[in-house]
């Protein structure tokens, strides 16, 4: 347990208040119970366990609110597809896609698919990312998908990372549903949505809001039902066509509307005027190979507030570096150093409702921290991959991890 960090350069944190970036420099900070308690100039009150920062500079640790690590199996083979000329869609037609992971996820038991994904997640940390959202999504029996809920308790109990669990039960048709879609509709919100809720498994309920998957209304029907059971909304919308939903989204409240490539001016209109976040996946639009990236630049100047993230998953994006991501959302979505860094920290706290405890170097937020060997906070995207070594220290609530 550390109690003082001295010896920082600069702390870098987002200033809600005046919407802009904050840097303290030559100053320490005191934790408490894993919590910042002073941030200010040549601490010294006794301390128990000090920290030399060795002129580091410091930021919070990134949240990534947007990852899908509990399957089995891996689909390298589509990525050598798509290299050689199929499409997403083409993969999903001759059985590949999301139905290629649920079957190698069912075959996992608990155990193997467990090790799988703490595997999976235990790398998130050694790129600074301190707390992620993870989805269940690759079982959709009511077996898998609380199987794989439950991993993700499990995982977060053993694991200094936080793991903010999302039920995505309505990710695709499962195969013995694919002529009876209503079904297994029904089945999400009759008996999976009941269950997950009665035993505390997930806090957000998510849908694939896209033609061939889930429709708007089909959306609306799932999302409703978690409501009453106090799931809260964020949504896969607007991603290979624009369908309106960043505006169902808004309507029905989400913390997120997530990927939106295809947004309409519209949807930007709705989410700017909505709280709900626009988060960006731009490992994703890389990944598959394709040249429509979500126009960040657009939605921040029409006021929308904009976070970004990882998308990992087996499928359309194997990322799992923020400083990644922060280096494409700049090149690729618009998006200035300030906006990548808020999309990273503040606005992805504010996306999964823990705002007020993690995303800011603030006094009394959780001691989740990066101690970088950079000097300026443009090296974080300008180094991506290659941050991995630049990086000194993560710290999760005050405890070197
Ligand atoms: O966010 N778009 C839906 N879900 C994932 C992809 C899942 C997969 O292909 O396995 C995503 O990109
Ligand atoms: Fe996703």
């Amino acid at each position: 347990m550390i109690t003082r960090i001295y010896n920082i350069s600069k702390i870098y944190t987002w200033n809600p208040l005046y919407n802009s970036l904050d840097i303290y420099e030559n100053k320490d900070i005191l934790i408490k119970d894993g919590r910042i308690v002073e941030i200010s100039k040549n601490i010294d009150l006794g301390i128990e366990k000090n920290l030399d920062a060795k002129n580091a500079i410091v930021t919070p640790g990134f949240i990534d609110s947007h990852t899908h690590p509990i399957f089995g199996g891996n689909r390298s083979n589509e990525y050598i597809e798509r290299l050689e000329g199929s499409t997403y869609d083409e993969i999903k037609k001759n059985g590949g896609g999301i139905i290629s992971s649920i079957l190698k996820t069912r075959e996992c038991n608990f155990d193997q698919l467990y090790e799988n994904s703490y595997l999976n997640i235990k790398d998130f940390i050694k790129y600074g990312t301190t707390t992620i959202e993870a989805k269940s999504g690759y079982g959709l029996s009511v077996d898998d998908e609380i199987k794989s809920l439950k991993i993700i308790k499990k995982i977060n109990s053993k694991l200094d990372i936080d793991i903010i669990p999302t039920f995505l039960g309505a990710h695709d048709i499962p195969p013995e549903y694919i002529k009876n879609k209503q079904i297994y509709i029904d089945l999400i919100c009759n008996k999976m949505i009941p269950q997950i809720a009665k035993e505390k498994l997930a806090v957000f309920c998510d849908v694939f809001c896209e033609p061939g998957y889930f429709n708007l209304k089909e959306t609306e029907v799932i999302v409703n039902k978690a409501k009453e059971y106090n799931l809260k909304p964020r949504l896969h919308v607007d991603e290979f066509v624009d369908s309106s939903g960043a505006e169902l989204a808004v309507k029905l409240g989400a913390y997120s509307a997530d990927h939106l490539m295809s947004v309409s001016d519209s949807g930007i209109k709705a989410l700017a005027k909505s709280k709900t976040i626009a988060t960006l996946l731009p490992g994703t639009t890389f990944f598959l190979n394709k040249n429509q990236y979500a126009n960040g630049r657009k939605m921040i100047d029409q006021g929308c507030n904009v976070s970004i993230a990882t998308d990992f998953n087996p499928g359309t994006c194997t990322i799992k570096s923020m400083s990644n991501i922060m280096h494409l959302a700049m090149q690729k979505c618009g998006l200035t150093l300030e906006e990548a860094f808020l999309g990273s920290t503040y606005n992805a706290a504010k996306s999964v409702g823990k705002e007020n405890s993690i995303g800011l170097v603030k006094e009394n937020y959780f001691a989740d921290l990066i101690l970088w060997n950079l000097t300026d906070l443009s090296e974080i995207p300008y180094w991506f991959d290659s941050c991995l070594s630049k990086i000194k220290y993560v710290i999760k609530k005050g405890n070197l991890i």
